[in-house]
């Protein structure tokens, strides 16, 4: 991507988006939140794909468990938006950059997922994500890169760390479950790796968007917790079976990297490291 390239980020208020407008500033962006652009408006994304060399699709309906009763709603944004986005691309020379997550995956594997694994998601917010994939690929073939990413945090939304944060603060036992495995991500650091795939110049593939490494979920809540100084006995390890969710999530969902290396590009540091970053620069909010 040239300098001078015009990018169009879609989502714009989210979680991710925030931190990707913020990353690309040097850029010239056009950033629209669902106010400006409602994506399951085809005619709407036309206009606004109009005159842009590149679409970041941060734009989702991301409630997992509202999901299951609101399936139309999920496809409607997830799959269908996606969509409307990637026949806009086309019409106009676009590439789209369409960012996915690791619950397209049935989470059975124990080893990590590789990008061309095939996908299986389990719940309704998962087979609408890989609807969306789908429709991206072959509306805009050959311009489209799936960004797959996963277990997000970052300052501008509530996010696990947020929420355990806030709990110890309280001064609460919390309740986690172990048996749950994952890659704790911070949006800036998926901000700054699509801002390098939009330099590389590729117009298409799939890459996996996670910090490295591995961990559960009550390893992840213990290392915040030891990051922001609180006691980590208040961590009650439990099995999913215990939790009452609606949507089913994958038991583990590492996705592996292979295709940065193979682009010539640095997969993403530790999760870890990332995380520690994150705290010491008090990106992670305490709602
Ligand atoms: N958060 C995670 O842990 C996670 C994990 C894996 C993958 N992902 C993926 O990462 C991407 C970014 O997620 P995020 O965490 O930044 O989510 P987010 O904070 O919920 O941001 C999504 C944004 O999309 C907007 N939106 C919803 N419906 C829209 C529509 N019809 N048209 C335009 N905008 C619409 C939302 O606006 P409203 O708030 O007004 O609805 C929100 O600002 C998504 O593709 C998500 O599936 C996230």
């Amino acid at each position: 991507m040239q300098r001078t390239a015009k990018i169009l980020v879609t989502g714009a208020n989210g979680m991710l988006g925030r931190d990707l407008v913020a990353v690309l500033a040097d850029s010239r962006v056009t950033a629209l939140g669902r106010q400006e652009l409602d994506i399951r408006d085809a005619d709407a994304a036309d206009a606004a794909v109009a005159g842009h060399d590149v679409v970041v699709n941060c734009a989702a309906f991301t409630r997992v468990d509202e999901a299951e009763s609101k399936s139309d709603d999920a496809f409607a944004v997830n799959a269908a938006g996606a969509g409307n986005l990637a026949a806009a691309a086309a019409r106009h020379g676009a590439t789209l950059v369409h960012v996915s997550t690791d619950y397209v995956f049935d989470g059975t594997s124990s080893v990590p997922y590789a990008e061309d694994s095939p996908m299986r998601p389990l719940s309704v917010y998962g087979r609408s994500k890989a609807e969306g994939e789908r429709r991206a690929a072959s509306l805009n073939p050959g311009r489209t890169i799936v960004v797959r990413t996963a277990w997000l945090y970052g300052e501008n939304g509530p996010s696990f760390p947020s929420t355990m944060l806030r709990l110890a603060d309280q001064g609460s036992s919390i309740r986690v479950v172990d048996d749950q495995f994952g890659q704790p991500t911070w949006t800036r650091d998926v901000a700054h790796h699509i801002a390098r795939l939009l330099e590389s110049g590729i117009h298409s593939g799939t890459f996996h968007a996670t910090n490295s490494g591995a961990t559960s979920r009550f390893e992840f809540a213990r290392a915040i917790l030891q990051l922001g100084g609180f006691d980590t006995n208040i961590l009650i390890p439990i099995p999913s079976t215990q939790l009452v969710e609606r949507a089913a999530r994958p038991r583990y969902s590492v996705l592996g990297h292979d295709a940065w290396s193979a682009a010539g590009l640095t997969p993403m540091r530790d999760w870890r490291s990332a995380l520690a970053e994150a705290m010491e620069q008090g990106a992670l909010t305490t709602p």
